[in-house]
């Protein structure tokens, strides 16, 4: 029998519902486009390293001026990820977004028609400068629209995009080559870079910070989009009630015994997220497979597009069960595979002749670690980092803990990859038990101090850093 549902309690007469399947379609293109900055992070990252096979010989690039235009990018990112903190808060989530697509569709423009290093160097730094931006305000504006249900597969979108953003920057680099285009691959990302300026101008602002700025009306119209009328009033009062008993948090404040354990986590998760190897692999791979014995430089090139396909496709498994099994067992369960292939790989290249490993099994073996420790960092370290980062602050201080956690990621990925080329030739293989050390001090971390976000809404998580007052109890 078909039974007709009752109309909605606080329903307005003449106002037609949209139906939940629509809100979430709207709700996964919200996330979608704002995804796309992690398309350009990804992209951004990944294309230079082919690119530079022509760069170095057209502008005669020294050693020094090399380091210069391969870490430009990572540069300008942590300047950027600490100005997304204060533009977020002034400008709100929606437009530094959109000032993110515009730094990158000028640092793109400008870098493939660069006459000379120097600009080269500037226009990377602009397209750093992007990627910072959008790797604050992205998570967060994603976290703050999605539905506390699916929020954790919502935000994992921009992981996936940053994955399919290095991906893309392999089949670009590898299918330029042969013309030495290097302009060209760097002056494709305009095309994303345009669409998420478009596709942002279109979207709605985040209702929170809506409601930080006292434009409640403009908050329930945003809230009108994604979420069904009976769940807006609950979520408006929700939110209020936060930012009226909360007080907007400054910089210095974060550092204060309220604030501390949520950075503590953030910043630590953000540190953990590259001291445990991923852009060793990410940025060296063709050098590692070359090392392990994978001779031609075709056969290391299609290895490094495997590990591209790998990195996209386990990342659906975090989207899959980030908001079934919950953030820690999804991160716990990734650092013992991380950690145990590192350890592995560490024990296949160091003692390999000494315990009588086949010499030949050598190559196929490190693939396999590799491989291995790739899949394992997709379903956790790689999404669940940039969605706790998100979620785990209260609404008074989000934008700018999320800041700091941010750039706190890309100062360590700029030391571990500036570091890992010097390490190599001074531990050997021994350098991946380093890394496997910080796996399993990443394990503990997390084990002892990260909370369960899962399904509860932002406000819920904020009330879990709340700490007890203190009862003095007056002496007999
Ligand atoms: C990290 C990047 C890394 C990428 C690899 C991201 O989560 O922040 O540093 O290159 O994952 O997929």
């Amino acid at each position: 029998m078909d039974v007709k549902k009752p109309p909605p309690r606080n329903a307005e007469p003449g106002r037609v519902d949209k139906p939940r399947g629509a809100l979430t379609v709207y709700i996964t293109l919200i996330a979608a486009v704002a995804a796309l900055g992690g398309l350009l992070f990804g992209f951004d990252t990944g294309v230079i390293a082919g690119a530079m096979l022509f760069i170095v010989p057209d502008f005669s690039l020294g050693p020094a001026q090399q380091g210069l235009v391969v870490s430009a990018v990572t540069f300008g990112a942590l300047f950027g990820a600490l100005a997304g903190g204060t533009s977020s808060d002034k400008m709100g989530r929606r437009r530094t977004n959109i000032v993110a697509g515009v730094s990158f569709i000028a640092g793109s423009l400008l870098s493939a028609t660069a006459p000379n290093v120097g600009v080269l160097v500037a226009s990377r730094v602009i397209i750093g400068l992007g990627i910072g931006l959008t790797s604050v305000a992205a998570p967060m504006y994603i976290a703050e629209l999605a539905p506390a249900r699916n929020r954790g597969k919502l935000v994992s979108l921009f992981q996936l995009a940053i994955t399919a953003g290095i991906l893309v920057s392999y089949l670009v680099d590898r299918a330029l080559v042969p013309e030495h285009a290097w302009r060209w691959m760097l002056g494709l990302a305009i095309i994303p870079g345009a669409l998420l300026v478009i596709g942002m101008i279109a979207m709605p602002e985040s209702p929170r910070w809506l409601l930080k700025t006292g434009a409640e009306k403009a908050a329930r119209q945003a809230l009108s989009l994604v979420r069904s009328p009976d769940e807006i009033d609950a979520e408006v009062r929700e939110i209020h009630d936060d930012l009226e008993h909360n007080q907007p948090a400054g910089w210095v404040e974060l550092l204060m015994p309220g604030l501390r354990p949520a950075l503590l986590v953030g910043v630590g998760l953000a540190l953990l997220q590259q001291v445990t190897g991923i852009n060793t692999i990410i940025y060296y791979a063709p050098q590692i497979f070359q090392r392990a014995g994978l001779d031609s430089a075709a056969t290391a090139l299609a290895a490094t597009i495997g590990i591209g396909v790998i990195n996209v496709m386990s990342t659906l498994i975090a989207i899959w069960l980030v908001d079934r099994i919950g953030r820690k067992p999804l991160l716990l369960a990734g650092l013992v595979g991380m950690t145990g292939s590192l350890a592995a790989l560490g024990v296949a290249l160091r003692f390999g002749s000494t315990i009588g490993v086949n010499p030949d099994w050598i190559p196929p073996m490190t693939v396999g670690f590799i491989g291995l420790y790739i899949v394992c960092f997709a379903f956790s370290l790689g999404p669940v980092v940039w969605l706790m980062i998100s979620e785990i602050f209260p609404n008074r201080a989000r934008a700018r803990a999320a800041a700091i956690s941010t750039a706190a990621n890309w100062t360590a990925n700029f030391l571990v990859s500036l570091s890992f080329p010097v390490l190599q030739v001074m531990l050997g293989p021994s350098i991946w038990f380093l890394y496997a050390a910080m796996g399993a001090a990443a394990f503990v971390f997390i084990i002892g101090y990260v909370p369960e976000t899962k399904g509860k809404s932002l406000e819920e998580i904020s009330c879990q850093w709340r700490t007890e007052p203190v009862r003095i109890v007056e002496p007999h």
